[in-house]
């Protein structure tokens, strides 16, 4: 080869090498937009999350779109749909209801638009239409609760009537949380749930549906099995106005261990909190990375969570972040 031939070659292969580099700079410089569609504003466990998510986009330098969809799944789909006509890098949902999700998880995948799951899981076959799900086990939850109802009740030989105030009918914590008392207290006839009913997971719904209950039931409601604070403090009140004692005549039962369920036990009105953590947000942004960057994420990462009892509530408030 010529010399000025050489010369020639080497100058375009030292400027595609710069090129290159500059690419790669500039993929990596590149601002990731996270498309993230919230279920709604229903409780103190889904204002603290919402915090959570915003403030650690922040932090991550994560450019966010938020859409709340009132709990209603039409909206959060809408909300997706126009995520994946945005063309963002990621989409992340706490889905209202666990069905009903394949086509437009189908329309995310087609756009390879890698979506996440954060705080609820979902029911499809397909388990390619999300790359991870990170939020806790309602199931455990609720076999957590079943447990404190066994050992607090193992010295009384029943009947022990329950009343349950069901979360938002199809979602995962409501089946989830659900399933695992039955799970625990299916073999011991002594415990008896003797009315079910969903109040949204909002405080509203469980003072209206412990109204009905306390003027069916009355004083043969043993346990109010409420699937969270909200719901727990609005069943609360109307038990008051009713004249029954929370937490006295009747034992509380709660999940989610918010400020407000702490609160509740410091009155001596509630009587555990199983603890279901809102505080995503870090997590979450961190996968949102690990997906840009290519990497292998588990299918489920699970939250760390515990039980408080009333008697450790005045201890631990102090140390609550929601
Ligand atoms: O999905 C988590 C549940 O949703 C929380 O227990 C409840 O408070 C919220 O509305």
């Amino acid at each position: 080869m010529k010399l000025a031939t050489r010369l020639a070659s080497g100058l375009i292969a030292a400027a595609a090498a710069f090129s290159f580099a500059a690419g790669v700079a500039h993929a990596e410089d590149k601002q990731i937009t996270l498309g993230f569609a919230q279920v709604g504003a229903e409780s103190a466990w889904r204002t603290a999350n919402t915090v959570s998510v915003k403030a650690a986009a922040k932090e991550a330098g994560i450019n966010l779109k938020f859409s709340d969809a009132q709990q209603k799944q039409e909206n959060q789909i809408k909300a997706i749909r126009s995520y994946i006509a945005q063309k963002v890098d990621v989409i992340a949902f706490s889905p209202v209801v666990e069905s009903g999700w394949e086509p437009v998880l189908q329309e995310a995948k087609r756009a390879k638009i890698p979506v996440i799951l954060t705080d609820r899981n979902i029911d499809v076959k397909d388990q390619s239409l999300y790359v991870t799900m990170i939020g806790s086990d309602f199931m455990e939850e609720g076999r957590r609760a079943g447990k404190w109802l066994e050992d607090h009740y193992k010295n009384n030989p029943g009947p022990i009537n329950i009343v349950e105030l069901q979360g938002t009918v199809g979602s995962a914590p409501a089946n989830d949380r659900h399933a695992g008392l039955i799970e625990v207290i299916k073999n011991d006839p002594k415990f008896k749930i003797i009315a079910s009913q969903s109040g949204d997971f909002t405080l509203a719904g469980g003072k209206q549906v412990m109204e009905a209950f306390a003027k069916t039931y009355g004083n043969k409601i043993n346990v109010v099995y409420a699937h969270n604070d909200d719901m727990a403090l609005g069943a609360i009140q109307a038990m008051e106005e009713a004249g029954m004692k929370p937490g006295k005549d009747v034992s509380v039962v709660s999940f989610d261990a918010t400020k407000g369920g702490f609160e509740a036990m410091i009155a001596g009105k509630m009587n555990v909190d199983v603890e279901c953590s809102p505080l995503l947000g870090p997590q979450l942004m961190s996968a949102v990375k690990d997906v840009v960057a290519g990497k292998q994420l588990p299918k489920r990462i699970v939250t760390n969570e515990t039980v408080f009892p009333e008697s450790v509530a005045a201890q631990v408030l102090p140390s609550r972040k929601y």
